[in-house]
């Protein structure tokens, strides 16, 4: 039977949407019941935080929350928060956070925390009596919204300019109030979006009272929303020390390891199949602990990806220089993230990891993120053009293979020591473990996909 669609779903009691998927999609097992159940939390009141987190919560979902230590970040030693599924990605920052503490660590600045929104509209006049009518209402905009920026403003932030836009090269009768703001230590996406919502009236409003022709009186607000691209919301990371000092591997000498490490900046650089990858690493590094401190990652990642594309072509976010004997390793990235509000107040483990990070400001974390990510690419490059990155991916994935097999302990303990200096690969493994247990007929044993 195909499952039928349902009105209502929202309303019905969490017990009562769980029998319902039980049946209309599980054929009526209710074994998940007891799945989704044994993933609640014990204590209600946090279950209840979580619940109402958003619509239709039935369960939580993990994914591990590991500690990166060591990240030596403008002076300072800081043990990382990191929220991440993907095998590999806490062990590298860790590995590479240890490489840089004996080098110097990282040397992170903001270079600027502007944040922008924009009323998009069709207009159908001409755009110089538009423009002329703007100059004469912009302090409206400021005036009539005080109410709404004063605890901004108190903190240091609001308003900080708006503009009218023509945009009639990508469109007919397409313009924009572009607006930009300061949102210190908030995300600041609420703020924003009610701004503009209301800049959309006053600008609807003063059209039909000015003294336009009707015709010129014609004014369609398509939408008012921030944009999450954020190219001067920017901060820098470095690392940087001598070419000898570059003793990665011992199968590598520090000024050949310079130069496969170069070249291989400069592939991402121009081959956007190549970039791709080695961004989506260097998110890795910031979104675990995006979400291990309650902001956007979607948001983040999509800014960063935008930004990577400002040339025209999708590049690498991260750059190297080597000069007179020195290796000088940078990224250079927008991220606009908050410490209050969204999620920081209210989930225990945001909570958590702020308070690890010494509760910092959203410049702070800004700086922390940048060095996370350019640590994990530094890793992912590191291993790309030394070991390979198999070597250190499948070592951490052997858990995961062991898990899935059913491996006891002691086989763990076995099969870990097995591969303590192989290559390891989800085939090996399981004849390993088949090995040992003496089963012959290896499609009788679990091994996952
Ligand atoms: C895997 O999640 C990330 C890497 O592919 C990044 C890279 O290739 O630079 C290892």
């Amino acid at each position: 039977m195909t499952p039928k669609p349902i009105k209502g779903f929202s309303k019905l009691s969490k017990e009562a949407k769980m029998e319902w998927i039980a049946n209309e999609y599980l054929g009526g097992d209710d074994r998940c019941i007891g799945l989704l159940k044994s993933y609640w939390h014990e204590d209600k009141n946090v279950q209840k935080i979580h619940d109402e987190f958003i619509e239709n919560t039935i369960t939580n979902f993990y994914i591990p929350f590991g500690i990166a230590p060591n990240f030596l970040i403008n002076d300072r030693v800081f043990c990382i928060p990191m929220a991440i599924e993907e095998s590999s990605v806490v062990a590298a920052s860790a590995k590479n956070a240890s490489f840089w503490l004996e080098r110097g660590g990282f040397k992170s600045e903001v270079i600027s925390t502007t944040k922008i929104g924009h009323v998009h509209f069709a207009w159908y006049g001409d755009f110089k009596k538009l423009k002329a009518l703007f100059k004469q209402i912009k302090p409206k905009f400021f005036q009539e919204t005080e109410k709404m920026t004063a605890n901004m403003r108190a903190r240091g932030g609001g308003i900080l300019d708006i503009d009218i836009v023509n945009k009639t090269d990508l469109e007919p009768n397409y313009y924009q109030l572009v607006a930009k703001f300061e949102t210190c230590e908030a995300m600041g996406a609420n703020f924003i979006n009610s701004l503009l919502e209301k800049f959309s009236k006053i600008l609807e409003r003063e059209i039909q009272e000015s003294n336009f022709t009707e015709e010129d009186k014609r004014v369609v607000i398509i939408m008012c929303i921030l944009s999450n691209y954020t190219p001067e919301c920017l901060v820098k990371c470095e690392v940087s020390c001598p070419i000898e000092e570059l003793n990665v591997d011992p199968s590598i000498d520090p000024n050949e390891f310079a130069k496969k490490f170069e070249q291989a900046i400069h592939v991402a650089n121009i081959e956007p199949y190549r970039a791709t990858t080695h961004n989506k690493g260097i998110f890795n590094g910031i979104d675990a602990v995006v979400i291990a401190t309650g902001n956007d990652f979607r948001a983040i990642e999509a800014c960063g990806h935008t930004y990577a594309s400002k040339s025209g072509q999708y590049r690498s976010l991260t750059h190297v220089d080597i000069k007179d004997g020195q290796f000088k390793f940078w990224i250079e990235i927008p991220i606009a993230v908050g410490t209050i509000g969204g999620l920081t107040a209210l989930h225990p483990m945001v909570k958590f990891s702020h308070q690890l990070l010494g509760n910092p400001n959203a410049q702070d974390l800004m700086k922390i993120m940048a060095a996370v990510g350019l640590a994990q690419n530094f890793g992912a490059v590191r291993s790309l053009v030394t070991t390979g990155i198999q070597k250190g991916h499948m070592k951490m994935h052997l858990l995961n293979i062991l898990n899935q097999l059913g491996a006891t302990e002691e086989e763990r303990e076995k099969i870990k020591f097995h591969f303590r200096d192989k290559v390891v690969s989800h085939r090996d493994v399981v004849d390993e473990f088949c090995k040992l247990r003496g089963i012959k007929n290896k499609s009788k044993v679990n091994q996952g996909s």
